[in-house]
């Protein structure tokens, strides 16, 4: 048993530190981290009691993606929305569960853009599989209130963007732009503790991670890169790793190396995964562990959001195993 840490760093003194480092800043960053951090707390222990408070199954309507909402969606986007419009820190936030964005009131408005995935793999939740959280906060490059004509930023734009992970324990991983780190709740002390600092996903990897059931609606280029990892001129295939939930299965990405892709099917012809959301805060985290993640043509980062809900290819992972497949993808064009 290991013995208690009396200058243990959690992720408030952490960030706190961070703040200190750059001269005049408000503090506003910190205040949204801070409501960020107590939304995935209760969301965590609601998760880990979900069977037993009947929190499991459908909540009865389906969102403006045309998806089946759960029970846990709406409880986890209400206290999205609830902690993070009383940080005092945000103009508009954007989330997948809400049609048009939510403007915050005058009174409590502040000079960021948040767009989050309040809960991530809501397939995954009736059967105790790692479900998540995502969020990306942008700011204007001039630092003034943005309208709401004006939250559809780039990955540029960005200047913290994470995830929580609510697995066998629930880690919070984030990046404010200078490395990125993880910090796992102790839940007896009901804090988040730096655990994984300086995190740097492997250059190149050995599983990839897609879902196969769809391989006949890929592209041949598709199709060619994941036989080739089934059946490799040289060396030992790549392992298959898909859980479904794109937090658990882009955190093994980042932990272990490989790739993970979503690819354009026949049913989803832009790619099924959201680009405000989900794709350009995974890209935003995945970038800065020193990987890569493009829609196949460009950086997700670079992309110019045209709506909220827009949609993207994703591919993103291990340096060399991203690269792997746009070389394909244009040998095929
Ligand atoms: P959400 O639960 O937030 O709607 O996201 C589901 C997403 C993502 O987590 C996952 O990678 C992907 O959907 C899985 O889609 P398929 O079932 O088509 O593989
Ligand atoms: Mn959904
Ligand atoms: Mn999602
Ligand atoms: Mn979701």
């Amino acid at each position: 048993m290991a013995s208690l840490d009396s200058n243990t760093i959690s992720l408030t003194r952490f960030f706190l530190a961070e703040q200190k480092k750059i001269p005049h800043a408000t503090g506003e960053l910190t205040q949204l981290l801070a409501s960020i951090q107590t939304a995935v707390k209760t969301i965590s222990s609601a998760v880990r009691r979900a069977g037993i408070t009947k929190l499991f199954g459908t909540a009865g309507n389906t969102n403006v993606q045309g998806e089946e909402v759960k029970k846990l969606d709406v409880l986890a986007n209400e206290l999205f929305i609830n902690l993070i419009k009383s940080s005092y820190s945000v103009a508009v936030l954007i989330s997948e569960e809400n049609e048009t964005v939510i403007e915050v009131e005058t009174e409590r408005q502040g000079k960021y853009v948040i767009a989050f995935d309040p809960l991530d793999g809501s397939s995954n939740i009736d059967c105790l599989v790692s479900i998540g959280s995502i969020f990306a906060i942008f700011k204007k490059e001039d630092n003034s209130i943005p309208t709401i004509d004006e939250v559809l930023m780039s990955g540029r734009n960005v200047v913290a963007a994470g995830y929580a992970l609510y697995g066998t324990a629930t880690m919070l991983i984030m990046s404010t732009g200078n490395g990125v780190h993880g910090f796992m709740l102790d839940p007896t002390i009901g804090e988040f503790i730096l655990t994984d600092y300086d995190m740097k996903i492997p250059k190149r990897g050995n599983i990839y991670s897609i879902n196969e059931g769809y391989t006949h609606q890929w592209s041949e280029a598709i199709q060619e890169y994941v036989d080739n990892k089934k059946n490799p001129c040289k060396g030992k295939p790549y392992n298959a790793r898909y859980v479904g939930s794109m937090v658990a299965d882009v955190h093994r990405t980042i932990k272990y190396g490989g790739i993970f892709l979503y690819p354009a099917t026949k049913a989803a012809p832009k790619g099924k995964l959201r680009l405000m959301y989900e794709a350009i805060p995974m890209a935003y985290v995945v970038t800065n562990a020193g990987g890569a993640a493009s829609n196949g043509e460009i950086p997700i980062l670079d992309i110019k959001p045209e709506a909220i809900h827009q949609r993207t290819e994703v591919f993103i992972g291990s340096e060399e195993d991203v690269d792997e497949v746009l070389q394909l993808i244009r040998v095929h064009k």
